[in-house]
C-alpha cells in the first residue's frame, strides 16, 4: 500500500519564550457531556481549565435527542443490555469494558438525577423507550426529544458553582505539547489573546467526533475531527477509524441543515416507506424499522437505488396527533418550519454520518499510549461499540468514561509532586504563510468525496480513488502555515479523512456499519481484529 503522507508534528510554529504560558492542574479539551463530566470529577482535589473551542454548549451532546440507554427499568438488567450491545458491535465490543459501563451507567444517571436532570416521567416513573438493536425499552429521554440539552445545562449548572474550575471559551487547540511521549499541555488560540502555551499535570481530550468530514452530516460545525488530528501528530494510537456510523433519518430538504429526526420516532411505531408508498423494512429485518442502524441505513440506501429517488419517507400519521406533538415537540418545530405538518405529511429523510465509532485508544482507565494523557468521549475509542454503536449509548459512555478520565487524571496529578515549569520549544513548522488555496472549496470537495466514496457502501475502486484525491489536496495544504481555525480545521479534516480511507481500505470485509460491496461476507478469520493507526 501507498506510504501516507504524514503531516508536520504541529500545525504552527512557535517560541516559548515569546508567548505568554497558563498553567493548571488538569486541562479539559472540550465541553459536551464526556469534558464536564471529568472536569467535575478531577476538581475535587485540583484546579481544572476547560477549554473550548464555541460557547460551552455548542458540541454533539448539546443536539442528541433520543435518549440515554441505561438499566434503571426493574425488569430489566445488565446482561439483557450488554448482549444487545455485543450484538450489535459483531465481534469487536470489549465485552469487559461494555459490562463496566453498563453497570457503572446506571449509578451515573441516578446521580445526574440527583443533580437536578429532569427525564420524562408518568406518573412519577421514568418513561422508557425502545430504539433499534436494543431487545428491551430503556432509553430514558428528557423534554420529549431534547434528551442532550437537559444533560449538557446539568452539568453546566455543576460547573458554574465549582470554585476549582474555570471555562475558556473561543479558545481554540492547536496541539497537544508532548516530549518524550510524555503530554505537557496544549497550544491554544483566542481570536483577542492569541496563542498561548497552557501547561498542565495532566490532559483530558473530550473533543468529540468529526461528522463534519462527510458533506450530509447530523452533526454541528465543531464536529471537525480536531482531537483526533492533534493525538495522531502527538504520536497516541489511534484505533478502528473504518467504522463511521450513518443514522438512517435525518430531514432531507434541499438547502436545509440534515436535522435529526430520532430513531425513538421509529420506536414509537414510525414507519419507513418509499418513494411509491411501500413499508420496505420488514423484507429486510425480522425487526422491521427497529432493526440495527446499519441494516436500516443500507436498506434505504438500496430503496433509494431501487426506485431512483433522492430518500425516502418516514411515516408518523397513524400515531395520534396529541401524542405525536408532545412526544417529539423540537421534530414537530422544525419540520413545521419547513411546512411539513407532522400529524399530516410524510417526513423526507435519508441517512447521514452521524457518530465516529473508533477514536484514540484508550484502555478502561481512559488513558491512551501517550503518558498524562486522557481521552473520553465519542474522541476515544474504548471499545464499547465495536464495529457498530447501538443507539443511545454514546451518552451512556461519555458519561461513564468522562467521570473515569476524572477521577483517574485526578490521582494522578495528585501523584505530581513537583511544580510545573514551562520547557523550551522553538518549533518551525516549516510551511509558507501565503496562498493561493480557496479554503472553503477544498473543505466541500473532500466533504463530497467523503460522501460519494467512502460511504454507507465502499469499494476498493472509490477508495482509492479517494485517497488520491485526499492526497492531492494533502500537498496543497498540509504544508502551509495558517493563523486561524479554519486552516486548522481544514487540516485537521483532510488528516482525519486520510486515516478513514485508508483504514476502510484495509478492512478487506463487511462488517457493522463499514459495508465493503466488494468484500460483502464478514470474514473472522482474517478480520475480527481491530485496525490500529499510530505515526
Ligand atoms: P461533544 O459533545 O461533541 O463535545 C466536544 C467538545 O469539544 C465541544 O465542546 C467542542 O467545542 C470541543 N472541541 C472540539 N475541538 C476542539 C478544539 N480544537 N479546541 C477546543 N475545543 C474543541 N447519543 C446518545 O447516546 N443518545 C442520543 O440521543 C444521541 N443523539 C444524537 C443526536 C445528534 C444530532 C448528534 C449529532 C449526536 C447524537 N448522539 C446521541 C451522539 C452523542 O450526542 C455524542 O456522541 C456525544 O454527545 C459526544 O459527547 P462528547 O462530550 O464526546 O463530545
Ligand atoms: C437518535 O435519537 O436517534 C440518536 C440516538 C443516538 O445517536 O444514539
Amino acid at each position: 500500500m501507498k506510504k501516507r503522507i504524514e503531516p508536520k508534528r504541529y500545525l504552527i510554529s512557535f517560541d516559548s519564550h515569546t508567548l505568554s504560558h497558563i498553567f493548571t492542574d488538569i486541562l479539559v479539551v472540550g465541553s459536551g457531556v464526556a469534558g464536564l463530566s471529568a472536569a467535575i470529577q478531577a476538581s475535587k482535589y485540583n484546579s481544572v481549565l476547560i477549554v473550548t473551542k464555541d460557547k460551552i454548549d455548542e458540541n454533539n451532546t448539546t443536539y442528541a435527542q433520543g435518549g440515554i440507554a441505561v438499566v434503571l427499568s426493574p425488569e430489566d438488567d445488565v446482561v439483557k443490555h450488554k448482549t444487545d450491545t455485543l450484538t450489535a458491535g459483531q465481534g469487536l465490543c470489549d465485552a469487559s469494558v461494555v459490562g463496566m459501563i453498563i453497570s457503572e451507567g446506571s449509578k451515573r444517571v441516578q446521580e445526574m438525577i440527583g443533580l437536578g436532570a429532569e427525564f420524562d416521567k408518568e406518573n412519577d416513573h421514568l418513561i422508557f423507550t425502545q430504539e433499534g438493536g436494543h431487545s428491551f425499552p430503556r432509553i430514558i429521554r428528557a423534554l420529549g426529544d431534547s434528551t442532550g440539552r437537559e444533560v449538557e445545562n446539568t452539568l453546566i449548572r455543576c460547573i458554574k458553582k465549582d470554585k476549582n474550575i474555570k471555562v475558556f471559551e473561543y479558545t481554540y487547540t492547536i496541539d497537544l505539547i508532548t516530549e518524550d511521549n510524555v503530554c505537557h499541555g496544549i497550544v491554544a488560540w483566542h481570536p483577542k489573546k492569541g496563542t498561548t502555551l497552557i501547561w498542565a499535570k495532566q490532559t483530558i481530550l473530550a473533543t468529540g467526533g468529526c461528522g463534519q468530514v462527510y458533506r450530509e452530516t447530523t452533526n454541528p460545525n465543531i464536529a471537525t475531527g480536531d482531537g483526533l488530528a492533534m493525538a495522531y501528530r502527538a504520536g497516541a494510537a489511534l484505533q478502528d477509524l473504518e467504522f463511521v456510523q450513518f443514522h438512517p433519518t435525518t430531514l432531507y430538504i434541499a438547502g436545509a441543515v440534515r436535522f435529526l429526526i430520532t430513531e425513538t420516532v421509529r420506536g414509537e411505531g414510525g414507519i419507513l416507506r418509499n418513494k411509491n408508498g411501500e413499508r420496505f423494512m420488514p423484507k429486510y429485518h425480522e425487526r422491521a424499522e427497529l432493526a440495527p442502524r446499519d441494516v436500516v441505513s443500507q436498506s434505504i440506501l438500496r430503496e433509494m437505488q431501487n426506485t431512483d429517488h433522492t430518500h425516502v419517507y418516514l411515516d408518523v400519521r397513524h400515531i395520534p396527533k396529541k401524542r405525536l406533538y408532545t412526544r417529539f415537540p423540537k421534530i414537530k418545530e422544525i419540520c413545521e418550519s419547513f411546512g411539513i405538518d407532522i400529524s399530516k405529511d410524510l417526513i423526507p429523510v435519508r441517512p447521514s454520518a452521524h457518530y465516529m465509532i473508533g477514536g484514540i485508544k484508550v484502555n478502561r482507565f481512559s488513558m491512551t499510549t501517550v503518558k498524562q494523557l486522557y481521552a473520553c468521549g465519542e474522541v476515544a475509542c474504548t471499545g464499547m461499540h465495536g464495529a457498530n454503536r447501538l443507539g443511545s449509548n454514546s451518552l451512556l459512555e461519555g458519561l461513564v468514561m468522562g467521570n473515569i478520565a476524572g477521577i483517574e487524571a485526578c490521582k494522578s496529578a495528585q501523584g505530581v509532586k513537583r511544580k510545573l515549569a514551562p520547557f523550551s520549544i522553538h518549533e518551525t513548522s516549516g510551511g509558507s504563510k501565503t496562498s493561493w488555496l480557496d479554503l472553503e472549496d477544498i473543505g466541500n470537495s473532500l466533504k463530497s468525496l467523503m460522501w460519494r466514496n467512502v460511504g454507507i457502501e465502499r469499494d476498493e475502486k472509490r477508495l482509492l480513488q479517494a485517497e488520491e484525491m485526499i492526497d492531492m489536496w494533502c500537498k496543497y495544504v498540509m504544508d502551509k502555515e495558517f493563523s486561524n481555525p479554519f486552516g486548522w480545521e481544514l487540516q485537521n479534516m483532510l488528516l482525519v479523512a486520510s486515516l478513514i480511507v485508508s483504514s476502510a481500505n484495509k478492512r478487506k470485509e463487511s462488517r457493522g456499519v463499514h459495508h465493503r460491496t466488494d468484500y460483502p461476507q464478514t470474514d473472522d478469520i482474517h478480520w475480527k481484529k481491530h485496525i490500529v493507526v499510530a505515526k
